[in-house]
């Protein structure tokens, strides 16, 4: 699906308009994926537009940054407030999706290069809809498990969100589309479940919520811990740990979690049947929770949501 673009984008500072916001063909992470980057989601509420737990996205966009050693120009302050006025500048009354993106931009070439290339960063938003489930959401998706595994864990790290990481997820994610399947899940080099190429899976069984814990190659996900977080807190129990291919077969059902995708049901995988074949109690009782936090009819006790002043002034728009 094309981007449907907005009006600014806010790039090193300031805002410019959509179609200014470019770099340089030479920018390092063109070449070798030196880039971390975030999905946020801002929500619809009764009380106006909130996104939905800025302050952990951008906590997760310095971590990334941290591992890879990219030096960052601006505050976790600066990055949320850039957030808000991107939103606010865009009028995405609706909610929308942002992208911040942090690179090593135009300056040295060469994988480790002496001097560091200049940081760029920029942050971009848009009304994005359901990511996986066009029409399939009270039936769930059908998925496959790759036949590319995911990075060992010491190659690329996972818990980094990190552009060159997607590579792996693209992977996984073509191959499944090419076979017809909405998603593929990447085992671990263990053999164990990892994750899907965008999202972190679980897997219900006999009343418990089991998820691959961190150690399995998967991200961070915070849908994966708003969803732990919830199901514990309606006395589910949960364990994060190994997850072998084939209870992804005899579980009672699945899900996916994640910013883009939200909470989906999964089917079937590798055509067999999950359950019932359609979403689950289990899966039903988190997705309302879930989606309850933007209603109001789940209070949000945990702060995760934070208010977009829509009226606030952008600062100065750059000519571009
Ligand atoms: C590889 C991968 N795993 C999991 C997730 C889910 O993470 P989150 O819930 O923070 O969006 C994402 C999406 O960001 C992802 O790209």
């Amino acid at each position: 699906m094309p981007i449907p673009a907005t009006q600014f984008i806010w790039f090193n500072g300031k805002l410019v308009p959509w179609e200014k916001a470019t770099v340089h063909v030479l920018s390092h992470a063109l070449h070798y994926g030196s880039s971390v980057f975030e999905g946020v989601r801002a929500y619809q509420t009764p009380n106006g537009v909130a996104i939905f737990r800025l302050s952990d996205h951008t906590q997760r966009l310095f971590d990334s940054a941290k591992i890879y050693r990219i030096p960052m120009a601006y505050s976790p302050e600066q990055i949320s407030s850039a957030c808000h006025e991107v939103i606010a500048a865009n009028g995405l009354t609706r909610g929308g999706y942002m992208r911040p993106v942090v690179f090593r931009g135009y300056g040295e070439l060469g994988v480790a290069p002496r001097n560091d290339p200049p940081t760029e960063v920029a942050i971009a938003a848009w009304e994005w809809g359901r990511y996986l489930s066009q029409d399939t959401d009270e039936l769930g998706v059908d998925v496959c498990v790759s036949s590319w595994q995911r990075v060992a864990p010491n190659t690329l790290p996972a818990l980094a969100k990190a552009g060159g990481n997607y590579l792996s997820g693209m992977l996984i994610g073509a191959e499944a589309r090419r076979l017809g399947f909405a998603e593929g899940i990447g085992l671990s080099t263990d053999g164990t479940v990892s994750e899907g190429s965008g999202e972190n899976i679980f897997v219900v069984k006999n009343g418990v919520l089991m998820t691959p814990a961190l150690s399995h190659s998967v991200l961070s996900g915070i849908t994966r811990d708003t969803v732990i977080q919830l199901a514990k807190e309606r006395g589910i129990e949960v364990r994060e740990c190994a997850i072998p291919r084939e209870l992804l077969y005899l579980a009672d059902e699945l899900f996916f979690t994640g910013t883009a995708a939200e909470i989906i049901a999964i089917r079937s995988v590798d055509r067999i049947t999950v359950g019932n074949g359609r979403r689950g109690p289990l899966t039903d009782t988190l997705r309302n929770a879930f989606f309850g936090l933007f209603t109001g009819q789940t209070p949000d006790k945990w702060g995760w949501l934070e208010h977009v002043d829509m009226a606030a002034k952008p600062r100065a728009v750059a000519a571009g």
